[in-house]
């Protein structure tokens, strides 16, 4: 027998992006010195969405998406410390509005993971005044597009930027810091947020100024020393930087890639590209988890590497069914935003993994639509589900 899951009205459905893994051409960031560098790939001309907006839009369109996250490069709204670039606020000012004909709602993250270079030669966040820097740009970015747009987050995945730059330093700023100066980052973020979200409400009261959490299902097996190892763990890396901001948030935008089962080595499910479990589920537990902040929230990423499209239609269905039953049982999800509109570039890995709705050829900058986006498409379209029982 058939049962439909119906979404909430106005529910949104849609795909992510963020502009350094899409874009191309941007050479001006602490990423872009690093693939100079040679540390990490070089991103390069990607997909080259910066000049392909209109025509990637249309694809949008047609995936039957009713909204669209990407990001606003800081880099190039301000390449030089103070300087603001009218060129980069005509620019984007474009993609809003070729948003608005097509009907599609932005949602805009301020900080994608990239720098500024001259911001990251200052040390970067941690620099005393990395929170004001990032306050007086982001005030700048919704002064000028407060009419376009109503959905803001400020950063995206804060601990990740922590331990990626900072604990296991494979990404900029590459330290491996100690436990003092990590605890130092994770303030410098969470000030950067409350004054952004100060600085964005002085000039637009009604804007929707959200975070993007990059929170994991962690649990463990019966063992109690397990039990409270992924308590401690779980603290850490789920609650205490929002537990921190809860009093300066509009909306939770998730981000929802992993589970970890402390205690428990054993794995038996399928696994992506980039060699992480497919876990579903995982993204139930951790939606009734935000609950506890009375916010709206957003699954704002969950997405797979799977260059053959074997197991995205799958995965998608089952993040969704397992979104609707977080919605049944009480959580206030406004949203399903699926990583990534088109394969893009992967940070410290490059461009091997894709984790697209749409392909691209990288060579030609072809756009192909993956089977798996039409399975979405019904999805998005219907704003509802359909289950066998
Ligand atoms: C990030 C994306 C990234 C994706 C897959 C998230 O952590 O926001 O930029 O591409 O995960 O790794």
């Amino acid at each position: 027998m058939k049962k439909i899951l119906d979404f909430p009205d106005g529910f949104f459905w849609g795909s992510a992006t963020a502009s350094f893994q899409v874009e191309g051409g941007i050479d001006n960031t602490d990423w872009s010195q690093a693939g100079r560098d040679g540390k990490v790939p070089p991103a390069d001309a990607g997909p080259d969405h910066y000049n392909r907006f209109e025509s990637d839009f249309d694809l949008v369109k047609d995936l039957g998406h009713n909204c669209h996250r990407f990001s606003i490069e800081w880099a190039r709204i301000e390449p030089k410390e103070g300087e603001f670039s009218e060129e980069a606020v005509e620019h984007y000012k474009k993609v809003f509005s070729a948003l608005k004909q097509r009907k599609i709602t932005p949602f805009v993250t301020l900080w994608h993971f990239t720098l500024p270079l001259w911001l990251s030669e200052k040390g970067g966040v941690a620099n005393k005044n990395f929170p004001k820097y990032f306050a007086n740009y982001c005030q700048f970015v919704v002064k000028n597009f407060k009419e376009e747009c109503v959905h803001w987050a400020t950063i995206n995945e804060p601990n990740v930027v922590t331990s990626n730059g900072w604990v296991r330093g494979v990404w900029p700023p590459f330290k491996k810091a100690n436990f003092i100066e990590i605890f130092f980052v994770l303030r410098q973020l969470k000030k950067a947020h409350i004054e952004a979200y100060k600085a964005i409400k002085s000039v637009d009261l009604i804007a929707e100024v959200g975070i993007v959490k990059d929170n994991m299902y962690l649990h463990a097996s019966k063992n109690p020393f397990w039990i409270i190892v992924s308590k401690i763990f779980r603290w850490w890396w789920n609650f205490y930087f929002l537990n921190s901001i809860k009093h300066y948030v509009d909306s939770i935008g998730l981000n929802y890639y992993f589970h970890y089962h402390f205690g428990e080595r054993r794995t038996l499910r399928d696994k992506s590209d980039m060699g992480w479990e497919i876990y579903p589920e995982g993204i139930y537990y951790t939606l009734m988890e935000l609950t506890r902040y009375e916010k709206p929230i957003f699954v704002a990423e969950a997405g797979i590497a799977d260059e053959k499209d074997q197991f995205r239609a799958q995965y998608i269905k089952d993040l969704i069914y397992w979104t609707h039953k977080a919605i049944q049982d009480g959580a206030d999800i406004k949203g399903f935003i699926y990583w990534s509109l088109m394969d893009n570039f992967e940070w410290a890995l490059g461009y091997d993994k894709r984790f697209g709705l749409i392909e691209i050829d990288y060579d030609t900058k072809e756009r192909k639509i993956r089977p798996s986006a039409y399975e979405y498409k019904k999805i998005c379209q219907s704003n509802s589900f359909e289950i066998n029982i």
